[in-house]
């Protein structure tokens, strides 16, 4: 990341690293999310996003169709049905130090235009490191729960939901609205979470890496005994749609949610300013590692709901609300051997075997090294003494080598010039930290990397067709290219009979296997694998190229560095000349070309229709405020308009639209009216733009 100060960019400075930003940001999604092998910490991770954050502040104009800052969390898996949420889940904001969360107050006093002392309470409660949930009840009946998805969609898990003993089912007390949609966390408790893991051992079943990825893996179950049979747990905290009053603070509607049956958690307090929240911070931090769940922080919470109302969202997290992170939990081992693996695109990674190690509740017994150049920079060595963290949801890493520690002959590491499945040699290119092998597709174990993401989520989305299959089919020669996938039907009589291939498996994957031969294009483009394109790129190009005919005719004529074909691809918003070289390196090589036609020929790749644009009146339009506003803030009004779709200009000119004139309004309301823009009071705006 770039040391330089946000406000000593120049706005080319911050155009190149916004879009660096977006690119990483995205890999480390795609890492993280789509792959479960995260390659930073949580802690880097969010560095990045909050400094991706600061130059979008400082310069609003770059932000990019695929900024990180309009993305959240994981796209929708196959297998459950999807459910739009009827308010969007958000995420939060991040607070990192005392003067972080004594900021968020400041800021909530200036959005609201209150004094700078004025008293403004908050709720503060553990960040309960989970999944969140959405419940719908109608008339009191539990009726639909819902993951959250992307935010806008997420998977139907009613049926799962239900079998938790913490869910009230039916609502009885008088003050239940009609329509009540309550969000939680579904979590697993550290001691639930060690006995599970005993007993999958004891059942030679897969042993999970914490409590967040049991409960993930328990609650992801398509047949719901098994999720009945998981000890998961819920606590709820927030509101999604309700149609009547659910009290008029966080506080009440918290004492209501308890009232109703719903289990809140005992830790929350309410603060009346930033001080008592943080010694609440301090208070639960001292309690963390005996707490019996996992939390990486408190989330504070503007008490007052009419407050809560007027300071609304800004992209991906409500501006009322902040979660304040705690530091990594870190524990002592020993280092007792480093092992290469090989990914989809070659990238060599190397792994760290440890004595397995209790950290904040959960057994640890490998870590991610990262690089050759992680190795070198911390010097780890087999039988070193390591101090490593786990963050939370994340792999956990080795942060430092205790030298004093250091057995006599320990010999530094040899990264291996000669990849270990393939023997391929290993290359690293220039600007690159990762050593990669060069054998492209006669490597088994890019081979095979490559068919598992093929067939992954939010590539073909194959169910019933995992990694180990993959693997297995891989060895015994069925398949070796993706479009071999397709052709599995015709080898039926080498399926049946394998292990774990019944009669009802093999006909679900072939069914599942035809649904797939119609396929839309971004997914089609993600599923190729082609090094740093991502869901949001695929999705770039297919957009712009419309067709995968088109898409492969226009790469074709772009491998020619001077022809308008790589001009084009290059001008593309949110691609550069390195993922531009990445492509027309994969379009180059005949044996991915081969691959293409081959697919081309047995599916039908969907042409790429755009989705509809935002209904608002006012969205597309550019606005100016002038003169004082007298309902809404100044920086309110602002985000109101912008969360419209609407541009907010400075001045007036013959583009702007509509120009909102408040008492004292001077030149821009004369100019308005020489140029015939249309003019409204305050008022007419608030009726214009209420739903
Ligand atoms: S409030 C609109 N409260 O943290 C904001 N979230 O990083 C609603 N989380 O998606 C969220 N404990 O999954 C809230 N006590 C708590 C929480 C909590 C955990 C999760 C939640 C959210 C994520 C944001």
């Amino acid at each position: 990341m770039s040391e330089v100060a946000v406000d000593q960019l120049t706005e080319l400075d911050a155009l190149v690293e916004l879009k660096r930003l977006a690119r990483e940001i995205a890999s480390h999604d795609i890492a993280y999310h789509q792959k479960d092998a995260p390659r930073i910490s949580d802690a880097e991770y969010d560095a990045l996003r909050r400094r991706n954050e600061a130059l979008e502040a400082r310069f609003p104009k770059l932000v990019r169709p695929d900024s990180p800052s309009k993305r959240v969390g994981a796209p929708v898996a196959g297998g459950f049905g999807k459910v739009r949420h009827a308010r969007p889940m958000l995420s939060l904001g991040n607070a990192f130090s005392d003067d972080d969360v004594i900021e968020f107050f400041a800021r909530v006093r200036r959005f609201l235009n209150l004094e700078s002392d004025a008293a403004v309470e908050v709720i503060a409660e553990p960040k309960i490191d989970g999944l969140s949930v959405s419940l719908r009840y109608e008339n009191g009946a539990f009726t639909l729960a819902a993951t959250r998805g992307d935010g806008m969609t997420g998977e139907n898990i009613t049926a799962n939901i239900r079998t938790l003993p913490d869910l009230p089912q039916q609502l009885t007390a008088s003050n239940v609205p009609d329509v009540l949609e309550v969000r939680g966390e579904v979590y697993m408790a550290k001691a639930d979470f060690l006995a599970l893991n005993e007993r999958q051992t004891a059942a030679g079943a897969k042993v999970f890496a914490n409590p967040r990825n049991a409960a993930a893996g328990s609650l992801r179950q398509l047949d719901t005994a098994i999720t009945a049979s998981r000890p998961l747990s819920l606590f709820v905290y927030a509101m999604g749609e309700v149609s009547g009053p659910v009290g008029d603070s966080q506080w009440a509607f918290f004492e209501n949610l308890r009232a109703w049956g719903f289990q809140v958690n005992p830790q929350t307090r309410l603060c009346r300013s930033a001080e008592e929240a943080l010694a609440h911070y301090r208070h639960i931090g001292a309690l963390r590692s005996g707490l019996d769940y996992d939390i990486d922080g408190m989330v504070y919470k503007v008490n007052r709901f009419d407050w809560q109302q007027r300071l609304g969202f800004v992209s991906r997290a409500p501006r009322w609300a902040t979660a304040h992170k705690y530091p990594a939990e870190k524990a002592e081992t020993v280092l007792n051997a480093i092992d290469i693996q090989v990914g989809r695109t070659g990238v060599l990674t190397p792994v760290a075997r440890l004595e397995p190690i209790t950290v904040g509740g959960v057994v640890v017994s490998n870590a991610t090294l990262h690089n050759e150049d992680e190795i070198r920079r911390l010097d780890a060595r087999v039988g070193d003494h390591v101090i490593i963290q786990r963050a939370g949801d994340v792999i956990p890493q080795v942060v430092e080598v205790l030298i004093e520690k250091r057995p006599p002959h320990a010999v530094a590491f040899e990264f291996p010039t000669q990849c270990p499945v393939c023997s391929s040699a290993v290359v690293r290119e220039e600007g690159e930290v990762a050593r990669r092998c060069s054998g492209g597709l006669i490597c088994p174990a890019q081979a095979v990397e490559r068919l598992k993401h093929f067939v992954s989520r939010n590539a073909f989305d194959i169910e019933g067709l995992g990694g180990k299959h993959i693997e297995s089919f891989w060895q015994d020669g069925l398949i070796r290219t993706p479009a071999d996938i397709f052709r599995l039907p015709d080898k039926i009589k080498q399926i049946e009979g394998r292990e774990g291939w019944g009669e009802k498996s093999i006909e679900n994957l072939f069914d599942a296997l035809q649904a797939r031969h119609n396929i839309e294009l971004p997914r089609f483009i993600f599923a190729l694998g082609i090094p740093q394109i991502g869901q949001a790129t695929g999705r770039l190009l297919a957009r712009h190229y419309g067709s995968l005919a088109n898409w492969y005719a226009a790469m074709d004529k772009a491998q020619d560095p001077d022809s308008e074909s790589y001009q084009d691809l290059i001008n593309i918003d949110g691609i550069g000349v390195s993922m531009a070289a990445d492509i027309l390196a994969f379009f180059a090589e005949e044996q991915n070309r081969a691959i293409l036609d081959d697919l081309d020929r047995l599916l039908t790749v969907q042409e790429f229709v755009a989705p509809d644009v935002n209904a608002s009146p006012v969205a597309g339009k550019t606005v100016v405020f002038t003169g004082t506003l007298e309902t809404l803030g100044r920086s309110e009004a602002k985000a109101k308009a912008e969360s419209l779709g609407a541009k907010v200009a400075g001045t007036v000119s013959k583009k702007t639209d509509i120009v909102i004139a408040g008492p004292g309004a001077g030149s821009k309301l004369k100019k308005a009216e020489d140029l015939g823009v249309r003019v409204m009071t305050e008022q007419e705006w608030i009726e214009l733009i209420q739903d």
